[in-house]
């Protein structure tokens, strides 16, 4: 049924001077999912993934959000229809509390017109729900301290938390383990898989072991082509998968294959 595609897209392409980085790409994400873009170092995922946030605009092809051509809308506009990228409203502010970064980003949904001073006790009202929030990404505990010094992988809690003040249907998320050590990856790994019980989660991500425990449906990008899609058990053992991680220094090899 075409309504349980949230997003789709057709013969998506992307070139840079001449360079095809991203070529033909036709790609449905199922919703209530969550979807990850895998492939090897140059495979296009980051391209694809700024033309499906509308980072970039593409060469040719069409991007269709709940059945709307959004090809050629903004950032802002597509974030309005409710597909959202961690970090597009997300920057987190280093200096200011665990509870007012939420906070902020709560405030478009006052309704009222963005005030930078609106009363400390509009801004009071807001704390139930930054508190909900923070909660739900496992923050409770650091509302009251500096964000800049929460360990990194809370920082990462904090920015989806940011993003979940927007209720996205769709959550995009660019590498969200990327840089982490082993605990950090556990703890947002897990944090995803909570923040897609309701809504539907669209992941580039290198960690092969984060993408075999959490993701329902992998599209394997090379040469800017999906060269295999399915559930983990069988892209992890496509020939074409295996040879296109071949000879790779990456990592992200640890775990395919396996
Ligand atoms: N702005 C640009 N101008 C020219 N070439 C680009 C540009 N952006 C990306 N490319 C090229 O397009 C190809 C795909 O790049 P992209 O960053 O999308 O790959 P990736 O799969 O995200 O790789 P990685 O795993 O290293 O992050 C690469 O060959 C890259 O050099
Ligand atoms: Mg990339």
């Amino acid at each position: 049924m075409s309504s349980d595609i949230i997003l789709e897209t057709r013969g998506l392409v992307k070139e840079f001077k001449g360079f095809v980085a991203v070529n033909g790409v036709n790609l449905k994400v199922q919703r209530g999912t969550i979807h990850a873009l895998i492939g090897p170092n140059g495979a296009g995922k980051t391209t694809c993934f700024n033309l499906l946030t509308k980072f970039l605009e593409p060469t040719r092809g069409t991007i269709l959000l709940e059945g709307s051509d959004i090809t050629h809308e903004k950032p802002a506009q597509v974030a309005r229809r409710g597909m959202v990228r961690s970090f597009q409203i997300s920057s987190t502010f280093p200096h200011m509390s665990v509870l007012e970064n939420v906070r902020v980003a709560l405030q478009p949904t006052l309704g009222t017109a963005f005030n930078f001073w609106q009363s400390s006790r509009t801004l009071d009202q807001l704390n139930g729900r930054c508190m909900e929030l923070l909660d739900h990404v496992g923050l409770a505990s650091f509302a009251h301290l500096q964000a800049s010094e929460l360990p990194y992988g809370r920082k990462r809690a904090l920015e989806i938390a940011t993003t979940l003040a927007m209720d996205p249907k769709l959550l995009l998320l660019d590498e969200p383990t990327q840089g982490m050590g082993h605990e950090d990856v556990e703890l947002v790994t897990q944090l995803i898989q909570k923040v897609a019980a309701d809504r539907t989660v669209l992941m580039v991500e290198h960690n092969m072991s984060v993408v075999g425990q959490i993701a329902d449906t992998i599209t394997v990008l090379q040469f800017g082509e999906v060269i295999a899609e399915g559930a983990y058990a069988e892209v992890s053992r496509n020939p074409k998968v295996l040879e296109a991680y071949m000879g790779s220094t990456d990592e992200a090899l640890e775990g395919i294959g396996e």
